[in-house]
């Protein structure tokens, strides 16, 4: 009997331990990181944003990934450079790049700019980019915060988005005042607007339609009706109405074509788009305005021998080394163009890629 009594309380024992221990992980789990925001942004530190004229500015949002962030130190400074409009940027990057970029900033000529550092939690993405051995670099997670926009910007109703390897030579006021239709949330600039990239493109081969960048042979794909002729456009440089996304409900269109990817693999990885053009290309499909053409000229980085008249050149508004060959490497087509307004690093952990003298 004693030996039963015995048995009983130490199963009493047991169950009360284990109630207890059940009882504080569900309380300590809804504890930490209550504040990083659902979106995954969590805004770190911010300079010269709260100024009253705020409703003034134009925010331009822009990525800063380790590895390249000298080219969205150009990219800044040209930007700033060339307006006088207020800007304020905001600056996303990853947790182990908040320090750095923020120092490359305030120890440069760029330490007046107004701008914000937010920090990009890339677990917003987990289950919806599919793993692609061929090109690493494209699923960097910061290549989808475009994707995400109205959860970055609360204050505005338009944004310009640009791609950490362009430079601005115009103002960026024109850009933000381009025009957009009734129900359209973004425009951009189509893959066959300017005559005069028709013949680069051709010479290296390049992709300029739906084909390029969704599978067809899909059945998927083929359900969605797109002509796979229609004409693509590249997402590195937009202007969006934050209104008008939410209404659309944009986001949620996008994270589920990333989704529906992960299983059916719709997109072609052939094309250097980047994983993150095609969902673009599906929801904007013949619901895009036009940007000015001269407002993207791009395919710089295609290849380190195609290159622009020198003319062309300085009539754009915006130049962009989308491909391969990027600028802060060598070799890289108009090199001198973007060097120009390069901002050599103060920590000294980023330097150009240059054929030794
Ligand atoms: C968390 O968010 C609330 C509401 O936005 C804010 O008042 C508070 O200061 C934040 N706490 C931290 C630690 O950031
Ligand atoms: C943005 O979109 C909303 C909703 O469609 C519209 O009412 C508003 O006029 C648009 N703003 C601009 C500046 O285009």
């Amino acid at each position: 009997m004693a030996l039963l009594r015995k048995i009983n309380h130490i199963l009493m024992l047991l169950l009360v331990v284990m109630v207890c221990i059940i009882l504080y992980s569900k309380v300590h789990k809804k504890e930490p990181r209550k504040n990083e925001t659902r979106a995954g942004f969590n805004p770190v530190y911010e300079r010269g944003s709260h100024d009253e004229a705020g409703e003034d500015d134009i925010p331009v949002v822009i990525c800063a990934a380790e590895g390249r962030m000298g080219g969205t130190i150009a990219a800044i400074n040209s930007l700033y450079s060339n307006t006088e409009a207020n800007v304020l940027f905001y600056i996303v990057t990853l947790r182990n790049s908040l320090q750095h970029v923020r120092k490359w900033i305030e120890n440069s000529n760029l330490k007046d700019i107004k701008f914000k550092i937010i920090e990009f939690n890339p677990l917003v993405l987990r289950g919806k980019v599919r793993p692609d051995s061929s090109r690493p670099e494209l699923l960097q997670p910061l290549n989808f915060v475009r994707f995400y926009i109205p959860l970055l910007i609360h204050n505005h109703e338009k944004v310009i988005y640009l791609d950490d390897d362009v430079i601005v030579q115009g103002d960026i006021q024109d850009l933000y005042n381009t025009n957009l239709k009734p129900g359209h949330a973004a425009a951009f600039a189509a893959d066959c607007d300017l005559p005069s990239t028709h013949e680069m493109v051709r010479s290296v081969g390049m992709q300029t339609t739906y084909m390029g960048f969704l599978d067809y042979r899909k059945q998927a794909v083929r359900e969605l009706g797109i002509n796979p002729s229609t004409c693509s456009f590249n997402p590195g440089v937009f202007m969006a109405n934050i209104t008008e996304w939410k209404h659309q409900r944009i986001t949620k269109q996008l994270e589920k074509l990333m989704q529906q990817n992960v299983q059916e693999n719709l997109y072609s990885s052939a094309m250097a788009g980047g994983v993150a053009t095609p969902p673009m290309l599906i929801v904007f499909h013949e619901k895009y305005s036009n940007i000015n053409p001269l407002w993207h000229i791009r395919h710089l980085g295609w290849s380190p021998d195609t290159r622009y008249s020198e003319q062309f050149l300085q009539e754009a508004r915006l130049l962009h080394w989308n491909g391969r060959f990027k600028p802060w490497d060598y070799p890289c087509a108009h090199i001198e163009l973007w060097e120009r307004w390069y901002i050599p690093d103060p920590t000294g952990t980023f330097v150009l890629i240059r054929p030794s003298s």
